[in-house]
């Protein structure tokens, strides 16, 4: 199928990435100035959630309205894809009807399955593997904030999951430092790591992680799906909680994102999740302006 998608950050070449931001930046202005743009006008995209959501529900309906268009959420309590009708099928019978698809769920392979059969633009809104749109408005975020993140030094603080993964390809597409820390039984994978190549530097204590970074980032402890792990979790990632007194080692004008939803106390204090490092607010509502430009370079 000759259909682009957008399953991970490596799916666009890094100048379409880059380009994407700006546009994300112009669709920002443009709306905050009240001037309607709707070059998805009849457009259709489904929207299947296997897992909850707030920010990129939102985010992707409001911006197919706000574009021109309309987004339909399906989910699979009231859907066959519930009943165990296969994806190629689903794939097959959606992309005859609307003009693109977003899919959050658990395996990232049922995105790539569903991508290969569709005849239309496929997103990933979201896998336990990845979460690269959230990648797009945390990098929009930084743009805005400080320039180009190019030679920047990240740090990634706690569990090597589908963020962590966003952040390394990340990492490889816009050319930054990427220091992780988590517990060895919670690194990221392999085939996702050993690529970057020496761009990431993984290690088992925040602090080293943090010092003199640019950016520290977390995200919850335990992430969907992870439900029963949870009381685990909290025991063996004591130690990553970026709180006032780890952002202290980061640069002085370190900055702080969270994809949210934050787990206070947990993986975050509140005194830097709302303390004036933190990004996470401009970070959450550009979730909207980030993902129009993806619609727009998809769809149109
Ligand atoms: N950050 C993020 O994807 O939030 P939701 O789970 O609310 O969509
Ligand atoms: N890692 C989290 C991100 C939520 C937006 C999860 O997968 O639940």
């Amino acid at each position: 199928m000759s259909a682009r998608h957008f399953l991970s950050l490596l799916d666009l070449p890094s100048e379409a990435l880059e380009n994407l931001l700006v546009r994300a930046i112009e669709l920002k202005k443009r709306l905050k100035a009240g001037q309607t743009h709707a070059p998805l006008s009849h457009k259709t995209l489904a929207m299947i959630f296997d897992k909850s959501s707030t920010r990129t529900r939102v985010s992707f309906e409001a911006g197919m309205i706000q574009l021109g268009g309309q987004a339909l959420f399906l989910s699979p309590r009231d859907t066959q894809f519930g009943r165990g009708e296969p994806i190629e099928d689903s794939a097959r019978v959606l992309s005859r009807m609307v003009d693109a698809v977003m899919i959050r769920t658990y395996e990232h392979d049922n995105v790539t399955k569903f991508a290969e059969h569709s005849s239309v633009p496929v997103i990933n809104g979201l896998t336990d593997l990845y979460h690269p749109c959230q990648l797009l408005a945390d990098m929009q975020t930084w743009l805005e904030h400080r320039g180009s993140i190019r030679g920047a030094t990240v740090a990634w603080v706690g569990d090597g999951n589908n963020m962590c993964h966003s952040y390394i390809n990340a990492a490889r597409q816009f050319d930054f430092r990427l220091n992780i820390a988590c517990p060895e039984q919670y690194s990221p994978k392999t085939a996702v790591l050993k690529p970057a190549g020496e761009r990431i530097r993984l290690v088992r204590d925040a602090a080293a992680a943090v010092e003199q970074a640019d950016l520290v980032v977390t995200d919850v402890w335990a992430s969907m799906g992870q439900e029963q792990e949870a009381d685990e979790r909290l025991g063996v990632f004591k130690a990553y909680q970026v709180n006032e007194s780890l952002m202290k080692l980061a640069s002085k004008d370190a900055l702080f994102m969270h994809c949210l939803p934050a787990h206070r106390d947990e993986e975050v204090t509140e005194g830097v999740l709302n303390g004036p490092q933190s990004v996470v607010w401009d970070e959450a509502e550009n979730r909207l302006h980030a993902q129009k430009a993806l619609l727009e370079l998809l769809m149109s």
